[in-house]
């Protein structure tokens, strides 16, 4: 069926859709979630020893192309996510088309090898299909509301129950760029649509769609030393402050730590941010880790003890914080790293980025063992944790 591009037919385009009929209703059997298939002696097992859990975001055609990523996976990672797969722009292309295909198979995967999952992202500025912008900026707050409600029950709805905490927002504070507003919002077609309460509207949504997840607000630009740094550190502080005393059901808040390594890092400030969000009651979970490597020498073996050393200084800090739940990596290995792609990440010398665990052969790097060495070293978050993560 084609529907003309006017913005009442894209509405009822959108209603004539599967976002009308939650796809739930035909969500296919995803298996039982089988014995965890992680070694006792990767990240997973070292993590697990304290209470904590250890993945990493991966990308579906390569999960379903490569039986050497699918061992390292099931061997490494005891939590798994898509790192496009739940996003908007793939999960609905066009109007009245849903494609789930990616997504079904990171979730199928993981509940074949024990793991758990993350859900990203609800609501982001980025990855909206070239047909929701034009209709999120037409629609007026009512139509944006019942939109975004569809959206959540359509791939929330599908995978209810079976995912431990949903990205719920995503990147939401301005910092890292211009700051346009007064109270730090990043601009947003969401922001435009539905105005400065869309974020909690959002987790109320979200919490209706799947009730059992842990909400989560994911956030980037809070790991490193600046002033304008700190004072989004601050603003979402007070924003977490304000949530909780409304009663919004968040219960996680996500630090993605891309970290750069020409960035200062001041461990007494970054740790004081995490107790603040700890002694709010919510779980933290480090959700994109890498380690842009544009500051340390070519020559990989330098490199990538830099990579891992700073990779060890952070994650000392974040995991003495008795909040810190998951620590999640943006892909296992340095064949699947988005920085080559972005400009911002370039090596001056044109090499290639080496942010991750294991190098483009897949082969384990010193981050691997960093991260195995700072869970043998991290106390224990075994009582804490059951407290926080209730089901999920
Ligand atoms: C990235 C993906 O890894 C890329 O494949 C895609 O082209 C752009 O998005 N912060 C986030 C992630 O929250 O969703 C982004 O993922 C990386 C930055």
């Amino acid at each position: 069926m084609s529907i003309p591009l006017n913005r009442r037919n894209l509405l009822l385009g959108v209603a004539a859709s599967g976002l009308v009929q939650p796809a739930v209703a035909a969500a296919p059997d995803f298996g039982p979630l089988v014995k965890p298939s992680w070694s006792p002696e990767g990240p997973q097992g070292a993590a697990a020893r304290k209470g904590l859990g250890f993945g990493a975001a991966v990308p579906s055609n390569l999960l379903n192309r490569s039986a050497e990523f699918r061992t390292l996976l099931a061997r490494d990672c005891g939590l798994l996510l898509g790192n496009n797969e739940m996003k908007m722009a793939v999960v609905l292309p066009e109007p009245g088309r849903t494609d789930f295909a990616p997504a079904d198979s990171v979730v199928r995967f993981a509940r074949a090898h024990g793991q758990r999952l993350r859900g990203h992202a609800l609501v982001w500025h980025e990855a909206l299909p070239g047909w929701v912008a034009p209709l999120l900026a037409g629609a007026g707050p009512a139509k944006a509301e019942d939109f975004l409600r569809r959206w959540a029950e359509t791939v929330m709805g599908r995978y209810r129950g079976l995912i431990a905490s949903w990205d719920v927002v995503n990147e939401v504070m301005a910092g890292y760029g211009p700051v346009t507003r007064a109270d730090g919002l990043r601009p947003s077609p969401w922001l435009t649509a539905l105005g400065p309460d869309y974020i909690d509207l959002a987790f109320r949504i979200a919490h209706e769609a799947d009730p059992r997840a842990a909400l989560a607000w994911n956030e980037d630009s809070l790991e490193h030393d600046f002033p304008w740094a700190e004072a989004k550190r601050t603003r979402v502080l007070k924003r977490l402050e304000a949530m909780r005393a409304k009663g919004v059901p968040i219960r996680r808040f996500g630090i993605q730590a891309h970290l750069v390594s020409d960035q200062p890092f001041d461990a007494g400030k970054f740790r004081r941010f995490l107790r603040e969000i700890g002694q709010m009651g919510l779980g933290i979970e480090i959700t994109e880790l890498d380690i842009d490597d544009k500051a340390y020498p070519g020559d990989p073996k330098a490199r990538d003890r830099a990579v891992a050393n700073f990779a060890r200084r952070f994650l000392d800090v974040a995991l003495d914080e008795p909040a810190l739940l998951d620590v999640v990596t943006w892909g296992l290995f340095d064949g699947d790293t988005w920085l080559n792609d972005h400009p911002d990440h370039r090596r001056r010398d044109g090499l290639r980025q080496r942010p991750l665990p294991f190098d483009e052969a897949m082969r384990p790097k010193p981050f691997r063992e960093a991260l195995i060495a700072a869970f043998r070293h991290a106390p224990d978050h075994s009582a804490l944790r059951a407290r926080l993560r209730g089901t999920a």
